[in-house]
């Protein structure tokens, strides 16, 4: 399968919209409870950009994106603009496969040349594949959330993890994604 990761366009919004609701029904994945029209993520992605904190990423497959990885403001509060929250999310079929590094490279690669101090994944438990891959990229637990959401049959607990965007020596200043990034 030829995989490319490149920026998001308009033109992606329906496959991300789609996949994004895929984990909303029948899942604790996502705490929201009902799918998100295309209106709506029309309205998400105009707060994004190409340079800057706040960035969307797709994983291209055959011509179809089959994951997106974003960065989002942390809190809306002028203090916590530093921090921004990442995502990583792959349409089911398309997991296991190590996409999910592919766009967090992509990403982190991107951001750590802009002003960001702090990345943070909050991880709505359990959810092993995104502890693991979070850790290899340098993200660490910092504390959970316990029984913070309330989805399906009960309560939820979410992991916080945290990754340093300051360090001069951070791998993602050098290493994109080779294959087929956009720049
Ligand atoms: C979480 C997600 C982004 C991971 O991406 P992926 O490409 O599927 O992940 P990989 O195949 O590279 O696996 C990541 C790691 O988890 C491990 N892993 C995968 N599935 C696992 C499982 N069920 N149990 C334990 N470990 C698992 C892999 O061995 C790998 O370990 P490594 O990094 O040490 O090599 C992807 O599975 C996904 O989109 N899931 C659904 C949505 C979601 O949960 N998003 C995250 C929201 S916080």
């Amino acid at each position: 399968m030829e995989v490319a990761i490149r920026h998001a366009a308009e033109a992606d919004l329906e496959a991300i919209n789609a996949i994004y609701n895929s984990y909303i029904v029948g899942r604790h994945t996502s705490f929201d409870r009902e799918p998100w029209p295309l209106a709506a993520r029309r309205r998400w992605f105009a707060k994004y950009a190409a340079t800057g904190r706040y960035q969307v990423v797709v994983a291209v497959a055959d011509g179809d994106v089959v994951g997106f990885a974003s960065s989002s403001p942390f809190r809306d509060k002028a203090g916590y603009d530093t921090s921004v929250e990442t995502t990583v999310v792959l349409e089911e079929e398309a997991t296991g496969l190590g996409l999910g590094g592919r766009l967090l490279a992509a990403l982190l690669h991107r951001l750590v040349s802009e002003q960001i101090h702090r990345a943070y994944a909050l991880i709505a438990l359990p959810n092993e594949a995104s502890i693991q891959l979070h850790e290899r990229f340098g993200y660490r637990t910092v504390g959970t959330l316990d029984e913070v959401g309330h989805k399906l049959d009960g309560f939820h607990s979410v992991l916080i993890m945290e990754r340093d965007m300051s360090d001069p020596a951070d791998p993602m200043r050098r290493s994109a994604d080779p294959p087929a990034t956009d720049g």
